[in-house]
């Protein structure tokens, strides 16, 4: 279906949940979320309906994200079920891959075709600082699992944070050499109460460009991200710069909260809820949501923060 803007929307993202093993600070508080109640959330029959909802529409890639989607039971059948849905031809999966030892095979099995997978750094103290639990050994053994399991186009999302990560910005790009994966250096997002990340924080992509001139533009593919490589690399580097360079004009995005709420865009207090909604009531509320999506977010910094009432985790990026 095409919007008001002659944008045509091909593409769902599914958070299935909000809960995650991790707490990125730039992404969810450190109390972790507060539990909603259980029949407030949308159960799996009803994800599905919305799933078959959106195709209907003329949605053609689904991507699942969370919270952390693997910690979700019954993920790896729901992926089969939404992968065997008549319209979907990709179902794609964002993790920040500490699961993915576990998964990874059984993921591939069930129809999932991409994964991106989040690593902000290579230092052990830093990877702990930035998701206040986490082991980068379980996020490197997840990317290692994925490549095992055969999966092909993996992407890693680095978000760029100055005074935390930019001296890092050869390091992580020359993963594009030892893996056959793209690495992209997302802007931090000022979210709701995501972190308190000074001004400094908010690099530009223009950091990455600058520090690594010998990256060379690349065709793009019409993702988010701007592609480019380092010679010699197996894998490219992307940009993806919603704050210094919005892609809202290229937007073919609607996004569903696990408790239900269309979201025309990731940056608007605007939801729109399916929950307990048929299958057909679901379809007439995604039509109001596709109509209703902005022309674009609006400006965001610093000291305009993202609209969306929400944190990250309960959004799915
Ligand atoms: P593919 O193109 O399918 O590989 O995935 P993707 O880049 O759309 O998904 P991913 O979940 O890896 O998201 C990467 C980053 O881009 C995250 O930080 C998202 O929040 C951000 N992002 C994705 N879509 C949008 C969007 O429509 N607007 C903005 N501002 N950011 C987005
Ligand atoms: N700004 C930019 N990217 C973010 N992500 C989560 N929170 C933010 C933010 N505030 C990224 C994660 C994940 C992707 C879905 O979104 O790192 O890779
Ligand atoms: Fe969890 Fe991903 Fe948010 Fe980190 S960015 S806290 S891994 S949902």
């Amino acid at each position: 279906m095409v919007d008001n803007y002659g944008r045509s929307i091909t593409y769902l993202r599914l958070s299935v949940t909000e809960l995650c093993n991790l707490r990125c600070r730039y992404c969810m508080p450190e109390d972790g979320v507060c539990k909603k109640r259980h029949e407030d959330m949308l159960t799996q029959e009803e994800m599905l309906s919305a799933i078959r909802a959106a195709a209907s529409l003329g949605v053609t890639k689904l991507r699942i994200t969370g919270g952390e989607p693997l910690v979700k039971p019954n993920i790896v059948e729901l992926c089969r079920e939404a992968a065997a849905t008549e319209g979907i031809r990709e179902v794609c999966l964002t993790t920040n891959g500490t699961l993915l030892p576990k998964l990874a095979a059984p993921l591939k099995e069930a129809g999932v075709r991409r994964l991106n997978i989040s690593l902000d750094t290579l230092d052990d103290g830093k990877y702990r600082h930035i998701t206040r639990l986490g082991e980068l050994r379980q996020a490197l053994d997840g990317i290692e699992a994925a490549l095992e399991a055969g999966f092909e186009k993996i992407k890693l999302n680095a978000v760029l944070i100055g005074g935390f990560n930019d001296d890092e910005i050869p390091a992580l790009a020359e993963l594009t050499r030892r893996w056959p994966v793209d690495l992209r250096f997302i802007e931090l997002m000022p979210m709701y109460d995501s972190g308190d990340f000074g001004p400094e924080a908010f690099l530009p992509c223009t950091a990455v460009t600058e520090r690594l001139p010998e990256l060379r533009p690349v065709e793009q593919d019409g993702g988010v991200a701007r592609l480019y490589r380092l010679p010699g690399a197996q894998g490219r580097v992307g940009l993806i710069s919603p704050v210094s360079a919005h892609f809202c004009a290229e937007c073919n995005r609607l996004r569903l909260t696990a408790d239900g709420k269309l979201k025309p865009c990731l940056h608007s207090s605007e939801e729109i809820s399916l929950k307990g909604l048929s299958e057909e009531g679901m379809r007439e509320k995604m039509r109001e949501a596709i109509l209703s999506k902005p022309k674009w977010h609006g400006q965001l910094n610093y000291y305009e923060r993202s609209h969306a009432a929400r944190n990250m985790n309960q959004i799915g990026g």
